[in-house]
């Protein structure tokens, strides 16, 4: 049975009429229109779908609505201030950082709440905080750099956005695997929706 939920998202408060085991995920696609989060495993294990919850990383795909009620979600789209791509977007794309893209939506969030509590991480930090995010393509040494380029940039003062992770903006800039190595050998996403 529907009901309806306020959540804040992306700065914005929202109202929503959904079932209340409805997952968070499905919500802000379907519901919302914010596309930049992915479907992969369904189950909290890959990362496609992360967003921050109250400023943390967390899966949205196994989050049920009624768990998320009154919380501050952050999607991909919210990182950016407005035109103004968040520095880790930006050194995403400086970087050529992504393959795919698939991942990179989750990989993002994550290592905005990374450099929002850490600017200045060194590459085994960053790869602990991307652990949960598994990425097949290969790219994770490239997404690694972009996250200590977005760092530099923002101690250096070079970043144009500063440490925000909750504005308006898009989605699909870089992407990160855990793996030091430049291995592809997450397992990630199941592409069954883009
Ligand atoms: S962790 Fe949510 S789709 Fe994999
Ligand atoms: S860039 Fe392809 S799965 Fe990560």
């Amino acid at each position: 049975m529907e009901q309806t939920f306020e959540l804040t998202v992306n700065g914005e408060r929202r109202k929503v009429d959904a079932d209340a085991d409805s997952s968070l995920l499905h919500v802000l696609r379907e519901v919302l229109g914010l596309k930049g989060s992915r479907f992969g495993c369904g189950q909290g294990l890959c990362g496609a779908c992360f967003v921050l919850l109250d400023g943390r990383p967390a899966p949205s795909c196994d989050a049920p609505l009624r768990s998320v009620a009154g919380r501050a979600v952050t999607t991909v789209e919210g990182l950016a201030d407005g035109d103004v791509p968040h520095p880790v977007q930006r050194a995403f794309l400086d970087e050529q950082a992504a393959q795919c893209g698939y991942c990179v939506s989750g990989i993002l969030v994550s290592a905005a709440a990374l450099l929002a509590a850490q600017p200045r991480p060194d590459e085994a930090t960053v790869a602990a905080a991307l652990d949960r995010h598994l990425c097949r393509c290969g790219a994770q040494r490239r997404m690694i750099r972009a996250v200590l380029r977005a760092g530099q940039s923002m101690v250096d003062g070079s970043a144009a956005n500063g440490t925000s992770t909750s504005q308006a903006g898009r989605g699909d800039a870089g992407g990160t695997g855990a793996d030091p190595a430049d291995r592809g050998d997450g397992v990630a996403a199941t592409a069954v929706e883009r």
